[in-house]
């Protein structure tokens, strides 16, 4: 049995579109922050006895989301593999779009990794020599097999997600020390997403007419990006972020059936962290496949962006985090 943790990671700029649905490899590249406060985690044990594999999030058995974990579990240790009892905790919203698939993955396949390699006795040699030389990269890689976004959680702090031919290459851009970004996410539903993020995707590269313009135009915004962080040009990245999720939501909202994720309260906090940038507060928005709004900022204005999101009638509750680790094992679990 073993327990990883992973924490979700919000991007700044956005994976939206798959180049290969089958391999679930993005269209585009990608950079993200992984959060320190928020967690999910995720204990997998690998029984000879059971006949089907088990899920449970936050203590309820949960069916659905079982084929999923389950074709990530092959993928991880090969699908002769014993069947698995896997329970996963997490201390925030999930499928609220708040990144939770990014966090369960990225966990689940530390887990395994490590459950397996503890366990021999169950699978063939050639499947334990295969985890045991596995290296982050190769978990990335897996864990983005089965969520694109989960591929970034494996690293720590600011993270940047290039797509090659074939394969997903993923590095920590700037370690979480090196420049104390703060998130504060609005909660302002805490109801499941109308619809998957992979699915919405994919409806939106048929139908939106936006769809082939977002994708080319990604490099461009990405390459600002990496160069912003690496001078820690807060506003620099601030700029590029907001245009960023504002074009995705744009593809978003021009496909049909339309996706729309927002909610009054998103459109509130986003009018209200346009008022603090027009006061002079370091602190932009992004937004995912939901209506949380997550505003980044610096250690000093905190407070301020804090009680001010808190202070929208339509917000439930507000939570904060720095940036923090990739996926790890927890040894005294
Ligand atoms: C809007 O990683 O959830 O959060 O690969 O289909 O599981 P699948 O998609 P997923 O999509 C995340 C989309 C996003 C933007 C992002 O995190 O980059």
């Amino acid at each position: 049995m073993a327990t990883a943790q992973a924490q979700p990671n919000i991007a700044l700029i956005k994976y939206w579109g798959k180049r290969d649905i089958r391999r679930n490899l993005p269209a585009v590249g990608s950079l993200s922050l992984t959060l320190d406060a928020l967690w999910t985690r995720m204990e997998v044990k690998f029984s000879a006895d059971m006949g089907e594999d088990h899920l449970r999030i936050d203590g309820e058995s949960a069916g659905d989301m079982l084929p999923r974990i389950s074709r990530c579990l092959d993928k991880v240790v090969g699908s002769e593999r014993p069947r698995a009892a896997v329970e996963s905790n997490c201390n925030f919203p999930i499928a609220a779009g708040l990144a939770s698939s990014a966090a369960a993955f990225s966990a689940l396949v530390v887990a395994a990794n490590r459950a397996c390699i503890d366990a021999p006795e169950l699978f063939e040699a050639s499947v334990i020599d295969a985890v045991t030389s596995r290296n982050t990269i190769d978990s990335a890689r897996l864990a983005g097999a089965a969520s694109g976004s989960a591929a970034r959680s494996l690293y720590a702090g600011i993270v940047g997600l290039s797509v090659g031919e074939n394969e997903i290459d993923v590095a920590t851009l700037l370690p979480p020390e090196d420049w104390r970004l703060r998130v504060v996410v609005a909660v302002t539903e805490r109801g499941q997403k109308p619809m998957a993020s992979g699915d919405a995707m994919i409806l939106s590269e048929k139908t939106s007419p936006f769809y082939s313009s977002w994708v080319v135009n990604q490099e461009q915004d990405l390459d600002v990006a990496r160069c912003a962080v690496s001078a820690r040009d807060f506003e620099k990245l601030a700029a590029v972020a907001e245009h960023n999720c504002l074009k995705m939501h744009s593809v978003m909202w021009t496909s049909r059936p339309p996706v729309v994720y927002w909610n009054k309260g998103t459109l509130a906090c986003m009018q209200a962290i346009r008022e603090l940038q027009a006061d002079g507060e370091p602190v932009f928005f992004t937004m995912d496949a939901g209506p949380q709004v997550k505003a980044i900022c610096l250690p000093d204005n905190e407070a301020r962006v804090t009680r001010i999101l808190r202070d929208i009638e339509a917000v439930e509750t507000v939570m904060r985090s720095g940036l923090g680790s990739g996926a790890k094992i927890l040894d005294d679990a």
